[in-house]
């Protein structure tokens, strides 16, 4: 029997699994624990079920001793030292392919609710600002026909192309590092939709250079991760009518404090990183989680293990 600490509860019946076979602590709290007291569990524990609002960095992996393996709720594991952990020979785990498909439908619901002004044709709605008929009010942009560029063609990526066919929508590709395909998906697309996932070379890939490469009538969508976009620059370019909109599923940090500027940009959507909340996806997570974690502490390969870094 190991100790493992879970740092949230968790959607479905299969942490139970765990919880019958290990010594198995679960954070009981809506608010994850902190740092601080992350590290204490870790000290103790051989393994560890964490979310991406936990920071499993080098010196926490160097204080946890009995450590054996890290299972992270989510299929980005940005919030994980793979390095650190590999050196200490810690496999890590994630949860890829049973989110994709809730990811991609959150991501052409921003898209649409972007395009169509849902969020304000909404609020006019609901708030008494239905007055009659207007034909010059609410006006957004046309979905079907339109460009959709994907910046990150894995499995959201390609998730998203194969939704975009149904709106016969033309897709274009691009991938980090390839800066000519960048730039003309920047210059060419109507809808920019984000699914790379966040490393140095991702982290401001948005930017102001970017995003003045962009048409003023595009809209930015990002499910992936809220450091990938500048903020600053976001907010600017949609104050200036750089980009006509902006839908945002991810930010940085996470939550938005309540003061940060972007909160006033206008034709900025932003929801609470809701991509894979789905009953069947978050209760397939925890499966994904557990079986890693499972497999792990009995000595056995991941079956969703994280690929060592590239040296
Ligand atoms: C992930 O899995 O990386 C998402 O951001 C949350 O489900």
């Amino acid at each position: 029997m190991a100790r493992v600490f879970v740092t949230r509860r968790l959607p479905g019946p299969a942490l139970e699994r765990l919880t019958h076979i290990h010594d198995t602590t679960v954070w009981p709290d809506r608010l994850p624990p902190t740092y601080g007291q992350l590290r204490e569990y870790a000290a103790q524990a051989e393994g560890l079920l964490t979310l991406l609002t936990d920071r499993i960095d080098e010196p926490l992996i160097a204080a946890s001793p009995h450590l054996k393996a890290i299972a992270n709720y989510a299929v980005g594991y940005d919030n994980v030292d793979i390095r650190a952990a590999h050196a200490r020979g810690i496999p890590v785990g994630h949860t890829p392919d049973v989110l994709t498909d809730a990811t991609a439908d959150m991501t052409f619901a921003l898209l649409m609710a972007a395009a169509r002004h849902l969020r304000e044709g909404i609020a006019a709605a609901h708030e008494g600002d239905w007055v009659t008929w207007e034909p010059g009010r609410h006006l957004g942009a046309d979905v079907h026909g339109a460009t959709l560029g994907i910046i990150g063609p894995g499995r959201i990526g390609q998730a998203v192309a194969r939704r975009a066919g149904g709106f016969d929508m033309t897709v274009i590709t691009g991938r980090r590092g390839d800066h000519d395909s960048l730039d003309r998906l920047l210059r060419r697309a109507d809808f920019v939709s984000l699914h790379c996932p966040l490393t140095p070379e991702t982290r401001h890939l948005i930017d102001r250079e970017a995003l003045a490469k962009m048409k003023p009538t595009a809209i930015l969508i990002n499910t992936a991760r809220g450091p990938i976009v500048d903020q600053v620059a976001l907010a600017a370019a949609l104050h200036t009518g750089q980009i006509a909109a902006a839908a945002l599923d991810v930010t940085d940090p996470e939550p938005l404090p309540q003061d940060d500027p972007l909160w006033q940009a206008p034709h900025l959507l932003i929801t609470p990183h809701i991509g894979s909340a789905t009953r069947t996806a978050r209760e397939r997570m925890t499966e994904i989680s557990v079986e890693n974690l499972l497999a792990a502490l009995d000595r056995r390969p991941m079956p969703h293990a994280v690929p060592p870094p590239v040296s």
